[in-house]
């Protein structure tokens, strides 16, 4: 079964936490409870017949939790950036939280932007073009979302597993073709080897032939 590391990042206060319990315990909690450090939860999922099991790793918003929390962001295949329509700055730091995944992943990491709060939408301060155009201008995934429902959750993690599902079948089909062609530059490479040596004999046999014949013809 393949494993998925997935991180939430953004903000204090922008629903991380609300998010991931929706997702996995399809509850919603008003009561607000910051995040110590960090936290992982679990959930498998089939993604076109593929059973994988998501490892959620919810990540404080706070200050004072940052530099640990780097240590957590490590070996991210998914990073899903938060922030809550109803707060500009949480929009605005979303570049901080690109950046901090980006400094902590060797390897490429798949990016999602979530609007969340989509049920406050009276108070919205974040457009949802804005937040569509950041996501395209970084080649990042783009959802609006309310931890209070659902389905619009669901779609975040089910809409990133399987874009992540098909980079993968994409790069191990890129993979699997450039191993083709290879293969047949070096059998290419072997015939032409092949025909030289061929070339080489026959030279050296026509002129074995040639000195045979000319010793032949001295003789008479
Ligand atoms: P930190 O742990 O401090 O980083 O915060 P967080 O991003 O995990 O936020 P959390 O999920 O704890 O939510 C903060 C507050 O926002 C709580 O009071 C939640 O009930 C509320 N909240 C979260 N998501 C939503 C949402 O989609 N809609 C509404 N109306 N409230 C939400």
């Amino acid at each position: 079964m393949e494993k998925i590391k997935i991180i939430l990042t953004g903000e204090s206060g922008v629903g991380k936490t609300c998010i991931i319990n929706q997702y996995v315990n399809q509850r919603f909690d008003s009561a607000y409870l910051t995040t110590i450090g960090t936290d992982k939860y679990l959930k498998e999922i089939t993604i076109k017949a593929k059973i994988l099991k998501l490892e959620i790793w919810d990540t404080a918003g706070q200050e004072r939790f940052r530099s640990v929390n780097t240590i957590f962001m490590k070996n991210s295949q998914i990073a899903i950036l938060v922030y809550d329509i109803t707060d500009k700055d949480s929009f605005k730091n979303l570049n901080y939280w690109y950046e901090t995944i980006k400094d902590n992943n060797k390897e490429k990491v798949l990016y999602c932007v979530v609007g969340n709060k989509n049920d406050r939408y009276e108070e919205r301060n974040v457009e949802e073009e804005e937040g569509k155009k950041f996501a395209k201008d970084n080649n990042m995934l783009f959802f609006e979302s309310s931890a209070m429902d659902f389905e619009s959750i669901e779609k975040i993690f089910i809409g990133a597993s399987e874009k992540y599902v098909e980079e993968k079948e994409k790069e191990k089909e890129l993979k699997a073709k450039n191993e083709k062609e290879r293969k047949e530059k070096e059998k290419e490479k072997e015939k032409e080897k092949e025909k030289e040596k061929n070339i080489n004999l026959n030279d050296e046999k026509n002129k074995k032939n040639n000195d045979n014949d000319n010793k032949k013809t001295g003789c008479c």
